[in-house]
């Protein structure tokens, strides 16, 4: 039934990570009929144990690509040392992470909602090293913030739970 199949889906990075979800269909399968009940799934789960220092993988929750960063101490020393400059969404990065090893962030332009690139090591990061939205040129920082427009917001940090970097909970 709906509460015991689960689906299992590789992301498109290149590496295996399985992404268990407690719904009958996803939107990229059953993209013809979008139901409520995918519309309301509530939570997804992703196992953190195969995910590498550096690497970035993407799942789906909601309907939207959440992207998954397991930072390098380079990548995170950068984002915190820009906390204090001339950002457009002022934030710092401890504000936006629980574990500074893994940043997670909705993968939608704030500007017009484009999926940014910069999940694939091949992909233009911009000037931050973070995500460049091919769409308007917008670029993001490695904790996610906006720093060049036309974006006017930080990538969107939705509700998680971190399970003692085991797994981790998204909704
Ligand atoms: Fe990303 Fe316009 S949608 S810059």
């Amino acid at each position: 039934n709906s509460v015991t199949k689960r689906d299992f889906i590789y992301v498109a990075t290149g590496a295996m990570v399985v992404v268990g979800v407690g719904a009958f269909a996803w939107p990229f399968i059953d993209s013809m009929n979008p139901s409520a009940s995918i519309r309301s799934l509530a939570t997804v789960e992703i196992p953190l144990g195969g995910i590498e220092v550096g690497q970035r993988v993407t799942v789906m929750w909601r309907g939207r690509p959440v992207f998954v960063d397991r930072r390098t101490e380079a990548q995170i020393d950068a984002a915190v040392a820009d906390d204090d400059a001339d950002l457009i969404d002022p934030q710092s990065d401890a504000d936006r992470v629980q574990n500074p090893e893994w940043l997670i962030v909705v993968g939608v332009c704030t500007h017009l909602g484009c999926i940014p690139l910069g999940q694939k090591d091949s992909d233009p990061r911009g000037n931050w090293g973070g995500w460049y939205c091919p769409c308007h040129g917008s670029q993001y920082d490695t904790s996610g913030r906006v720093r060049r427009g036309p974006a006017p917001k930080n990538l969107v940090v939705p509700p998680y739970e971190l399970m003692d970097g085991e797994k981790v909970i998204i909704g």
